[in-house]
């Protein structure tokens, strides 16, 4: 794996084969939206060959929803406090993706634990994406917990979505220094920079495993 100036440890997107058919994404985000509106604008620049075809978000306060209003992505609010637990939410979230014929789900800040009924039903093509060099500080607050641990790297991750939290498979990573005047604010907008090159890098690693698995499935029909 090489690691280029910027450490990102992770191909480059050109030496990537183009996703063919292109990838239909479903996104769901909790906050912000910076990663989402990152990975829309990969996909625009045509650097992913992939269209962003739904939004899902669980608050309706979230500014993830102004973002896909501005890119004219849809989207649908799927407040996880309506549903009687995680299993109902996933569910209603299966449901949604199907309609929209979603292959990958990306999770870009979506802050509810998911269950194996959705991570079952993608069959290994969710993908998320974490602020932590992970195995390291999974789970909440991992940018605080760098900063308490007194690290001198931490980072990002994306990887595949398995059934235990921040876990599964790693497609990229990025390596952020710690400097000695960095605060939560300052750490966590140099590691988001990082977040919005690795997460299209991350879908596109994957997305070229996908389609050879589909190959080798149609050769065998
Ligand atoms: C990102 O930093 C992402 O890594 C993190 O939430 C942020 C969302 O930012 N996700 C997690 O902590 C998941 N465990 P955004 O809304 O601006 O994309």
């Amino acid at each position: 794996m090489p690691i280029n100036e910027n450490f990102l440890l992770c191909p480059d997107m050109d030496s990537l084969p183009r996703i063919d058919p292109p990838l239909r994404i479903g996104v769901m985000a909790s906050g912000n939206g910076s990663n989402f509106e990152a990975l829309v604008e990969s996909t625009l620049s045509s650097s992913l060959n992939a269209k962003v075809e739904l939004l899902v978000v669980n608050n309706e306060c979230c500014f993830a929803i102004d973002r896909a209003k501005r890119l004219g992505i849809k989207y649908l609010l799927h407040d996880h406090r309506d549903y009687v637990s995680r299993h109902e939410l996933d569910k209603a979230l299966i449901q949604s993706f199907k309609e929209f014929e979603i292959e990958c789900i990306v999770m870009a800040g979506w802050m509810r634990v998911v269950t194996p009924t959705l991570i079952n039903s993608f069959n290994n093509r969710i993908i998320n994406i974490h602020p932590s060099i992970l195995p390291s500080f999974p789970g909440l607050n991992a940018i605080d917990k760098a900063l308490a641990f007194g690290v001198k790297v931490t980072g990002c991750t994306v990887h595949i979505v398995s059934a235990e939290v921040d876990s599964g498979p790693i497609l990229a990573q990025a390596v952020v220094p710690i400097f000695e005047h960095d605060n939560k604010q300052s750490l966590r907008r140099r590691i988001q920079e990082q977040e919005h090159k690795i997460l299209p890098i991350g879908v596109a690693v994957a997305a070229e495993r996908w389609r050879l698995e589909d190959l080798s499935r149609d050769n065998m029909c």
